[in-house]
């Protein structure tokens, strides 16, 4: 194989196997040529790999996996045989080849799960010393791939290779990379089983799907360590789940920061955003964050407002605090090169920016010319930068901080020369190695400082490069896009993938941010946007308007309509945001995930699940009324209709542009808030439910809490349980409730779609309640006690 580097240097590879030694949890071999192979067991489906190739094993440290996340180690058991030793865990078999260290994975009942191929082997660095260690696996003839965060490629990554720098790409397209984060997980899935594998290495990486040769899979970096964790499913879903509890989930966010967000790059000065305020009141477009861009700065200083542009910056946080919005600055990692600048006088004097490998302080230029960089892998480094919130965030009233540049972006040369020499939080090593967890560091220390200042309320923030591990500290985007329908068709993309690589909490830039949108092509992407966790947007603000008035009429209307819709979903989309804190569970699922013994799911790339129960296919065509899709195994009602289709089958499904395609599981209850133009801003005594019918049991879960502070961490949250069950005559909606948390509404107004008989009367907890029903009976009204406890439609006819 050829390099990275577009060299053919000698490979090496383990040789036979000497000695064996066995702790409580790991087993190390070592060969006659001093390589060696640690593999530590984890749990029954997690095993990790970590290869040595001269008898020392790298430090153990990690700025993906901390600690407390790995799970407790189970029993298994360990055998030698002829030619190879054998690991047994309660899901795997796990062998290990005595000559060359190639391991086989196969489930308990002996199917195979994943080979190598060479397995690991290395070449030695030429110019930086160290290695170049690569890892060769077979491709399975039918074997699918599917992770690896942003990139702007078909869902299925077979056929592909991958770069992981993180990059600067400005106006990317399908097929660039590398891109802006660095997420070295993928997922394979063959003979309906899946694993995934997570390699953790900070150095320059690289992964091919069968694209060099076609029936093998190969990651490789350019320096550090082979240290991969092999991850069980056996299904999709558990292994996204298992890899974003093992690299971390998030806390709760604030439930503000699920409402709809107001970027440009730049409103300013106070006036206009002032006037970007009234615009979103005056018309009703519900809105809760608006965003200052570099212009709130004082020339591009980090930390500083520019007289001019916002001269009271608290009052007018303040102001727009008593309307509802809440202030998200920017902030860069770049440092102006000025004596007269106290961020940069701290820095020097504390010797807190990176240096080149000779000694000086590295200078690289971005917004405002020649800057320094803080090396965020220093513990105290982050600790001065966190703490250097506190005027944003305890003297202005910020409530969200967005970390931009961070890949890290320097103008002319893309980023850092390799000879910066970083920290890496106690073991020193050039910006090969610290490239591409710089704003992953970065994001982390600015995530401490806003939450240390934003406490007892809850942070947000947002970056926009990452390594795996990232959504611990940060909201992200998908970059600097363009308004082109081949764009929105990507971030629909790039948001699952994200989502399934651990990233939920993700969106695109509204619209574009290069370039202006028609009023088609802003709304149909806002009808995907608002199903995305994090819903902004943004635009370069070089080329038009790109508020969601800006298009005039009919446009307008529909912005709000879908808005409105993100605000009504709110309680639906904090429960799927809490299932994935809780559970690891990504928020938006592509159809592979929903049923991968179903092929027709494996390539599917436009219809997702944002959550347990709501399916969407965005349109991403102009001038087309509908378009061609397939749902999933199940039972699905239109949301627009209230028409049921069944599942597995390829269908036209209509959506004029004030729709987009957009079903219901059947049996599900979705909970809406009304329309608030922010949140909180009304207190909200009646919840909806919408419970579409189902012949099946079927189960649906509400989580509230106060949507800001931490209360929940003392119980004061409450986990509502609904199931909803068929006899006979009767179909009945039943409530448990989990937590200590205060019941937050009075009412419920609970709407039944889809009955299949007329209801002849209502019980609840045994009272007979009055309802109403629609002309042909499909829909019914009733309301009912926030406490109830069994609520019951009693037929004219049997139900099923
Ligand atoms: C690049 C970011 O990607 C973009 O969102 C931002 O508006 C500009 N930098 C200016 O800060």
């Amino acid at each position: 194989m050829l390099n990275d580097l577009g060299t053919k240097r000698e490979e090496f590879f383990p040789g036979v196997v000497q000695q064996v030694q066995q702790t409580d949890h790991h087993l190390v071999f070592t060969c006659a040529n001093r390589a060696g192979l640690k593999v530590e067991i984890l749990a029954d489906g997690l095993l990790r790999f970590t290869f040595s190739t001269e008898g020392a094993f790298a430090r153990d440290f990690s700025y993906a996996v901390f600690g407390q996340n790995k799970p407790s180690p189970p029993a298994f058991e360990f055998k030698e045989l002829a030619d190879h030793f054998r690991i047994t865990t309660q899901e795997l078999i796990c062998t290990i080849s005595k000559n060359g260290l190639r391991t086989r994975m196969m489930d308990r009942s002996g199917q195979l799960l994943n080979e190598d191929e060479k397995g690991f082997h290395w070449e030695e660095h030429q110019d930086y010393g160290g290695d170049i260690v690569k890892m060769s696996k077979v491709a399975q003839p039918q074997e699918f791939y599917y992770g690896l965060g942003d990139k702007a490629n078909n869902m299925n990554l077979r056929g592909e290779r991958f770069e992981n720098w993180g990059a600067d790409t400005y106006g990317y397209g399908k097929g660039s990379d590398p891109l802006y984060k660095n997420i070295n997980f993928y997922m394979g899935l063959h003979q309906r089983s899946a694993y995934g594998i997570f390699f953790d290495n900070t150095f320059r990486s690289f992964f091919d799907f069968g694209r060099e040769r076609k029936d093998v899979t190969s990651f490789w970096a350019q320096g550090g360590t082979m240290d991969y964790y092999f991850i069980y499913g056996p299904t999709l879903l558990e292994v996204t789940q298992k890899y974003t509890l093992l690299t971390g989930t998030p806390e709760l966010p604030p439930l503000w920061s699920l409402g709809y967000h107001q970027c440009k790059w730049s409103y300013y000065p106070e006036k206009v955003v002032k006037d970007l305020a009234k615009g979103f009141r005056e018309r009703q477009i519900p809105c809760d964050a608006l965003y200052l861009d570099i212009d709130y700065m004082e020339g591009f200083r980090c930390f500083t407002w520019s007289k001019d542009h916002f001269p009271e910056p608290a009052r007018m946080v303040q102001e727009l605090k008593e309307d509802g919005f809440k202030t998200v600055v920017i902030i860069d990692p770049g440092i102006k090169i000025d004596p007269d600048y106290w961020v940069y006088k701290q820095g020097m004097e504390n010797d807190y920016f990176c240096r080149r490998a000779d000694g000086p302080v590295y200078k690289g230029t971005v917004w405002p010319g020649l800057c320094h960089f803080p090396d965020y892998t220093r513990e105290d480094v982050r600790q001065w930068w966190s703490g250097l919130f506190e005027g944003l965030i305890s003297e202005v009233g910020v409530k969200g901080v967005w970390n931009d540049m961070n890949e890290p972006a320097v103008f002319e040369i893309g980023t850092f020369p390799n000879d910066v020499r970083h920290h890496f939080d106690g073991d020193p090593g050039s910006h090969r190695k610290a490239h591409n967890i710089y704003g992953m560091q970065m994001a982390r220390a600015t995530y401490d400082g806003v939450k240390r200042f934003s406490y007892p309320d809850r942070p947000f923030t947002i970056t926009r490069s990452g390594y795996a591990g990232v959504q611990r500290y940060a909201s992200v985007w998908t970059g600097d896009n363009i308004a082109s329908w081949e764009h929105l068709w990507l971030a629909n993309i790039q948001c699952q993938r994200l989502s399934i690589s651990g990233i939920s909490f993700v969106g695109s830039d509204i619209g574009g941010f290069i370039e202006t949108p028609d009023g088609e092509l802003y709304i149909r992407w806002l009808q995907l946007g608002v199903f995305h966790p994090f819903c902004r947007t943004h635009s370069s603000g070089d080329h038009g308007e790109q508020e969601p008035w800006s298009f005039g009429e009919p446009y307008t209307s529909l912005a709000r309509k879908f808005i409105e819709l993100r605000y009504q979903l709110l309680p639906y989309l904090y429960t799927t945001f809490w299932q994935y804190t809780t559970q690891g569970t990504p928020m938006l699922r592509p159809l592979a995930l929903l049923d991968q013994n179903d092929p027709e799911c494996y390539d599917r790339m436009a219809e997702f699940c944002v959550g347990d129960h709501l399916l969407l296919c965005p349109i991403t065509q102009a001038g087309v009324g509908g378009r061609r899709m397939y749902l999933p195994l199940g039972e699905w009602y239109d949301f627009w209709t209230d028409k049921v289709f069944f599942g597995k089958q390829e269908f036209w499904a209509s959506a004029p542009l004030d729709q987009i395609p957009m079903f219901v599981r059947a049996g599900a209850v979705i909970p809406f808030y009304p329309v608030q133009q922010y949140v909180g801003e009304k207190e909200i005594t009646e919840l909806t439910l919408h419970v579409y019918y189902s012949a099946n049991t079927c189960q649906s879960v509400l989580y509230e809490d106060g949507g800001d502070g931490y209360g929940y961490e003392e119980g004061q949250y409450q986990q509502k349980t609904f199931l909803t069950a068929t006899s006979l005559t009767t179909y009945s909606l039943s409530q448990q409730v989990q937590g200590d948390g205060k019941e937050a509404h009075e009412t419920y107004r609970v709407i039944f779609h889809g009955m299949p008989a007329a209801t002849a009367a209502v019980l609840v907890d045994g009272q007979d309640v009055p309802f109403e029903a629609s002309e042909n009976q499909a829909t019914l009204t009733v309301k009912v006690p926030a406490t109830f406890n069994q609520l019951s439609l009693h037929s004219v006819m049997p139900t099923t």
